[in-house]
This record gives C-alpha cells, structure tokens and sequence, in this order.
C-alpha cells in the first residue's frame, strides 16, 4: 500500500501523506436511506437508488457511529432520501450522541411530525438543515413534486427554532429560481434561521440529466452575484448567507469537498463508504463497506479514497500549477462526466484543455423540459 496521501511535505510543494499521520476525517455523511417523498429534477443521488432492503439495521449503524467517534470525526450529517423515514431515527440520534458527534439533521421536513422533532432534540439532535426548493409556493411544490410540501416545511422550521434547535435553511439555485434569492434569503431571516446555504444545482445523478433545464443563463448568475450581495448585506449580523454559485461561469474549479479523501466521508444505505456521493460514477474504484470493515481502516487503506488523495495523481496543468493544493484540480466526478476521464483537469477551469465544454454548456442552455423521476 502507497503511504503517501496527505500531509504538507517538508521538501516540496505536494501534498503527501503517510497514513499513519492521516488527519481525521471532520465530517460523515450518513444516507440513512435513499427513499424520498419528493422527486426534486436536481437530485444528485444515483440514478439507481439503493432499495430499502439493502439499507444498514439499527445496530450497524450505531456501530459505525461509536467507529466514527474513535476515528475523530466531529460533525455527522444524518441525510438521504428522506432520514425521517427511518422509524429509527431517535435511536440513531441517541447513539450519535453517545459517540460524541454534533449531529445534523438533513430533512425536508415532509414527514417529520413536531412531536418527532422534539423527540429528537432531546435525544440530543445538535442542529436542523430544512431544504426548501423556493419561495414561491406553488413553484416549490411543483419543483418537490409534492402539494403542501412548502407549507410543511415553514412550519417544522418554526417549530425547529421555537425548540431552541439551530435552524439552516438550504436552497437549491437553478434556472428557475435564480432570480428569487434575496427572497430566498429574507425567508430565511424571518423564519429565525442562523444559517442560509445558497446551493447551485450539482450536476451529477438526475440533476445531470436535467442540466440543460436546470443551467442558468450567464446574465442570470451575473445578476444573481450582485442580488446575493445585497441580500448578504440586508441580514449581516443576524443570518449567515453561505454561497455556492455555478463554477460553470467562473472559470476556477471547486476543491470538491475540500479535496478527495481529505475531510469527509459518505456511507450509502447500504454501507459503502465513498469519498463523494457521486464516487460511484468513477469506474474502476473499489468501495469497501462497514458491514465488513472498520471505519477507522477503510479511512486510511480503502484504495478508492487512495485513488485521488493528495496531488501525486494529477497530470498537467494540474500537475505543476501553483492552485494544486487549494483547488485539488477540482472534481472527479464532474472531470469523468465531462471529459470521460477522472483524472483530466476538472474543466470549470480556464487552464483546462476541456475548458471549452463548461464554456459551451453554460452559454447552450435551451428551453428542454424538466426529466421527472418514476
Ligand atoms: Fe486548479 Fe488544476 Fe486549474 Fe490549477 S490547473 S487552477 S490545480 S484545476
Ligand atoms: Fe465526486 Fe466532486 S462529486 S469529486
């Protein structure tokens, strides 16, 4: 097994690692389950989703919670799917908090009763993430595929900060709604949220299907920019406004994640543990699963969080580029897609030989329908 991965060398600029001086990952996400009652054109999920009878029991989880804990990861994401659709969710609330994690809450917010969410406060829930898909509410409903969704939403975050329980609210930004966000941000406020995250569509899964419905026009991010600020501006000192626009019209890549096995990790419904949620889409990566490994291993030795970890990996332009290790050439996933090659230089960047496709995609939108799921 290589033993370099990630750790700032003495004798260069790469990023090298040995795995016995690996720093703990921060984050875990935890897809409890893939099931979902909306059907969001942007999910970035996989298009074929995990069925319920793969999914971890009740005592697997709380396994790799307590491994997790041990391990120093500090921050649990409990997501999906849906999370309230697990008649477990207290129990795995309970047992996150035993392990030590600050434990978030990513839901949205159909089919999580108040009597639940406070059920889950005092099993030790630290925080709340409620995805809203607009501020208009016959649109959002339409976009969740789901009447009254917007409705249930308000309330559970009322109900969320009148708990006392730390509030995010979450947006994903399309064409649709791109014009909408310092409404999106004003809600937020008046809703008591500490933190609003302002989300540009991801394209992979069946939001990759939907990308030339879902793409906004460069004269619509341009726009956008100016309006966030304003927005940023109005509710400075009483809401955090987190942002996260289109790298399709910036010309830089995103260090995806912070970088490829430097920070987090994801476990599917069925225990696979990914780099990214998107991992899976990589072909030739072997994902190891907790049913049979401890966390602790599948951080340091898994070959599919070594595949891209750190900057050994990277060919030119990357290669030589003063931005390696703070962009980490970007991301894999959206380079494979792309490029059909994941180790290619993420083409959102302007030093890419690929650049010319992200260029071409966002200029090309077109009026396409919306693809629903099912
Ligand atoms: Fe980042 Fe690679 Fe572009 Fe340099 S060439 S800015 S490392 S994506
Ligand atoms: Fe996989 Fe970015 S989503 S590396």
């Amino acid at each position: 097994m290589s033993r370099r991965c990630c750790g700032r060398s003495p004798t260069s600029t790469s990023w090298i690692c040995d795995v016995d001086t690996l720093p703990a990952p921060l984050g875990l996400l935890a897809e409890l389950t893939h099931r979902c009652p909306l059907g969001c054109p942007y999910c970035s999920n996989p298009l074929a989703l995990e069925p319920r009878a793969d999914e971890l029991d009740t005592a697997t989880w709380r396994r790799v919670f307590h491994e997790a804990g041990a391990l120093g990861v500090l921050q649990l994401h409990l997501s999906g799917g849906e999370p309230a659709l697990r008649p477990d969710l207290v129990d795995l609330v309970a047992a996150a908090r035993a392990a030590g994690l600050y434990t978030n809450l990513i839901t949205s917010a159909v089919g999580l009763t108040e009597q639940r969410l406070a059920a889950l406060v005092a099993a030790g829930l630290d925080h709340v993430q409620v995805s809203i898909q607009d501020v208009d509410p016959g649109e959002a409903d339409r976009i969740a595929r789901r009447p009254g969704a917007f409705a249930r939403k308000r309330r559970l975050a009322e109900e969320a900060v009148r708990l006392g329980l730390p509030l995010t609210v979450n947006c994903v930004i399309h064409r649709g709604n791109i014009g909408r966000i310092p409404a999106i941000v004003g809600l937020a406020a008046a809703l008591g949220a500490g933190r609003v995250e302002i989300a540009h569509a991801q394209y992979h899964g069946w939001a990759l299907a939907n990308r030339s419905a879902l793409m906004p026009t460069p004269d619509q991010v341009a726009a956008a920019r100016v309006a966030l600020e304003a927005a940023r501006e109005a509710v400075r000192g009483r809401l955090i406004v987190e942002a996260v626009m289109p790298d399709h019209h910036a010309g830089l890549a995103k260090p995806c994640l912070g970088g490829w096995g430097r920070r987090s990790l994801n476990v599917t419904p069925s225990g696979l543990v990914l780099p990214c949620h998107a991992a899976q889409t990589i072909p030739g990566l072997a994902f190891w699963s907790v049913r049979d490994q401890p966390l602790d291993r599948i951080w340091r030795a898994s070959p599919a969080f070594a595949a891209f970890r750190g900057t050994d990996w990277m060919r030119e332009p990357c290669a030589s580029c003063a931005w390696r290790d703070r962009d980490f050439g970007g991301c894999r996933c959206q380079a494979l897609a792309l490029t059909g090659d994941a180790r290619a230089t993420d083409p959102a960047c302007r030093l890419s030989p690929h650049h010319a496709i992200v260029a071409d995609l966002a200029t090309g939108t077109d009026d396409a329908p919306i693809r629903w799921r099912g």
